[in-house]
């Protein structure tokens, strides 16, 4: 039987952090080995929101190697730049012109995001899902593990292919797109801001110090990390709905050290914070050495990311080619056939 398909993707907006890793590319790493996966850096959704020309390109390289970085292996995985397989945007399209208005003004991330922007909300910006739904059913993805704050994107992506799709234009023996399943991993599943236990580490908090990069370094890492929101009380615990940044550090300490929460719970029942900051920067710098020093050998050989990307952009070509002439056959294009 084939492996069955996995698809994601992160935008190369800036520096990923530590939430980028433990909830979304952590797990792309054991899944390489059993599925068939397909990564990409999605360049297109990072100019939803206003971006600068001058770093997209450097943005979307450092992003792709960051990936490999964290132990995405080329030989396994299929690693590529959206904006580099047309058929994304021309799904998107097809896409756009099935998907309700109200199912995409009803999304969170675009309300929230809109909130940020004032008057300036793009189209794209609330078209946004519609493009993701185009990157995963491009693929036939059976997988798409993300972040809990995707899940919905998840729901639109399924029901534009189910309901808008294969139901009116295709049959039930012969389905044109293949309805995705989300993979949400529950535990790191969402890594909290280190000011403010109750929103999530995003690329997009103003404030540095709410965020560890990836390619922070351990004097920063530590700093951060000393700094860090926490509350007068001794001794640390998980689960008290009255201390969500020491639930948040608790679990990142377990996360980065890698063990059990039970373990690090019984650990640190006793400890107060002045000695728990220094436990938890240590294992920060120490999970995120071994990736910063491939990350270092990947920044001096360029041309290598180059093959990778290259090879990547022909692999999901061929792919994405197929399905995006399936559906344009279906829905009675020229030519299409
Ligand atoms: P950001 O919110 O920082 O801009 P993205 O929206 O680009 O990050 O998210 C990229 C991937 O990382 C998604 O799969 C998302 O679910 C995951 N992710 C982002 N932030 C976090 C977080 N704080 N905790 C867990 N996963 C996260
Ligand atoms: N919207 C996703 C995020 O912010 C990124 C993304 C775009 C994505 N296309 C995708 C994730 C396809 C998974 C599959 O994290």
């Amino acid at each position: 039987m084939a492996r069955a398909r996995v698809l994601s993707g992160v935008q190369p907006t800036g520096a990923l952090h530590l939430g980028n890793w433990l909830g979304a590319i952590r797990n792309w790493v054991n899944l390489q080995e059993s599925h068939d996966t397909f990564f990409c850096v999605v360049d297109l959704h990072a100019i939803t929101v206003p971006h600068d020309p001058a770093r997209l390109a450097a943005d979307t390289r450092s992003t792709a190697a960051l990936y490999l970085a964290c132990g995405i292996d080329p030989a396994k995985a299929t690693v590529f730049v959206q904006s580099q397989v047309a058929a994304h945007s021309e799904l998107c399209w097809l896409l756009n012109c099935v998907t309700p208005l109200n199912w995409l003004e009803r999304m969170i991330q675009f309300k929230e995001k809109a909130l940020k922007q004032g008057d300036n909300v793009s189209v794209g910006l609330l078209d946004y899902p519609v493009l993701m739904a185009a990157d995963i059913l491009l693929y036939d993805a059976d997988l798409v593990p993300v972040g809990e704050d995707q899940k919905q994107h998840l729901e639109l992506a399924r029901d534009i292919a189910q309901q808008r799709i294969n139901s009116r234009f295709g049959t039930e023996e012969a389905p044109i797109l293949k309805v995705p399943e989300p993979m949400i991993l529950k535990e790191g599943a969402r890594v909290m801001s280190l000011t403010d236990g109750r929103s999530k580490m995003s690329k997009s908090d103003p404030n540095e110090g709410s965020r560890i990069n990836l390619l922070d370094p351990p004097e920063l890492i530590t700093k951060k990390i000393k700094r860090a929101k926490t509350d007068p009380l001794m001794g640390l615990e998980f689960g008290n709905p009255e201390r969500p940044e020491t639930d948040n550090l608790l679990g990142l300490y377990a996360l980065l050290s890698g063990q059990a929460r039970e373990v690090v719970a019984s650990e640190c029942a006793e400890m107060g914070w002045g000695r728990f900051k220094p436990l938890l920067a240590e294992a920060a710098v120490a999970a995120l050495q071994p990736l910063q020093e491939r990350y270092a050998e990947l920044a001096a050989d360029p041309a290598e990311l180059d093959r990778v990307l290259a090879n990547g952009r022909q692999r999901a070509s061929a792919v994405a080619e197929a399905t995006l002439a399936r559906t344009k056959a279906a829905l009675g294009f020229l030519g299409a056939g």
